[in-house]
């Protein structure tokens, strides 16, 4: 049997840190309330305006593809999950397409908010499952600032901008992606959205002065909804899997909020050792965040290590992915080693 497995990860990180000391100086709040409530401390912010999510995505693209010593010639398909497009049309993939010169690969991009990466990642793999292509290049890419409104404090503190990417190549030992549970759910999709912009609302006056091009979001709504969706799929996943918490060697779910990931964790039993967390260094970056993750812990990863993956996003979307890695993680260079050190 074929199945998709991650053979490479790449990431980028813009350099500029947006710390919850900077952001008390711009809304009312304080580090005690965004550490307390959220558990971020700092996030990564990309300040350049001539770079976005696109500059990002090829970033994490080219690391990814160099990690695995692959030429872009090779790539076959390129998904780019993002709710932060440079623009509407043409999708980001095509540009990274060009940037990486990737001449036989085809692209789009993908929306499904903070659920992007996992959605993305059983897309690719029923593309390689069928058989008819054999290396996809998935990223996640946000520039979750260029839609934060930092005069709100409900927002602000939450988000900060990144890419990671992964590639997917057929896996026929029993590695990669085994199974998954997606879910959307569209009738509170009021909750948490971007209303401005699009063809319903287009740039208006109007619309700039209601503050219509900034995420917004109803976060207690959207906790409690999240915290039992985000749970009840992680525990589906592995009770169709038979999977115990003792067989999972890492929980990595997205980061929207520590409480969230600890109560998911606590269901299914998995002690804080064996999940992976990177809030505090990086807030919410949307797609970015799972990719992000294995990027981080990618050194401690064995093949054969199973891991289970959860996400919940604006939509709603939400969904669980149970992958069994596919290959032995690689000593990190002394710098990225000290900062992994710092996470853990
Ligand atoms: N600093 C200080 N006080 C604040 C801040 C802040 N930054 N933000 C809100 N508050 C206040 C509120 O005004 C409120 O005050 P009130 O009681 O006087 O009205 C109080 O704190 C409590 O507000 P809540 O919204 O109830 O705070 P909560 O504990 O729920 O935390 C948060 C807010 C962090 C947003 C949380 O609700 C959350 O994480 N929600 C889910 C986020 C999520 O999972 N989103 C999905 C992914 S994102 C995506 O798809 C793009």
């Amino acid at each position: 049997m074929i199945r998709a497995a991650i053979t490479s990860v790449g990431h980028f990180l813009p350099e500029e840190r947006l710390t919850n000391a900077d952001l008390e100086k711009l809304v009312d709040t304080s580090d005690e309330w965004i550490r307390a409530r959220t558990g971020i401390e700092e996030r990564r912010i990309l300040r350049d305006k001539d770079k976005a999510t696109t500059y990002m995505a090829i970033e994490a693209s080219k690391e990814a593809l160099e990690k695995r010593g692959m030429d872009a010639g090779e790539l076959d398909v390129i998904i780019v999950a993002t709710v932060t497009p440079d623009m509407f049309f043409p999708a980001n993939a095509c540009q990274v397409q060009a940037a990486l010169g990737a001449p036989k690969a085809w692209g789009f991009d993908l929306s499904a908010a903070c659920s992007g990466f996992l959605f993305g990642i059983n897309t690719a793999a029923c593309l390689i499952e069928s058989g008819r292509y054999r290396s996809v290049l998935l990223v996640g890419s946000d520039k979750m600032s260029s839609i934060t409104d930092y005069t709100d404090r409900n927002t602000c503190v939450l988000f900060g901008d990144a890419a990671a990417a992964v590639l997917l190549e057929p896996d026929t030992n029993g590695n990669g992606l085994i199974d998954s549970v997606l879910r959307t759910d569209g009738n509170n999709w009021e909750a948490l959205c971007m209303q401005g912009g699009g063809s319903l609302n287009p740039p208006t006056h109007e619309t700039v002065d209601r503050k219509m091009h900034y995420i917004h979001q109803d976060g207690r709504t959207v906790f409690r909804f999240a915290v039992s969706a985000f749970i009840n799929v992680a525990a589906e996943v592995m009770q169709r899997n038979g999977l115990h918490s003792e067989d999972i060697r890492y929980f990595a779910p997205h980061q929207a909020n520590q409480r969230i990931i600890d109560a998911a964790a606590r269901r299914m039993g998995i002690s804080s050792d064996r999940v992976m967390l990177n809030i505090s260094r990086y807030g919410n970056t949307t797609a970015a965040t799972i990719p992000l993750c294995l990027y981080d812990w990618e050194h401690e990863l064995r093949r054969g290590d199973n891991l289970v993956l959860a996400a919940f996003g604006g939509g709603y979307t939400w969904g669980a992915a149970y992958v069994r890695w596919a290959y032995d993680g690689v000593a990190r260079p002394p710098v990225a080693a000290k900062e992994a050190e710092a996470v853990a």
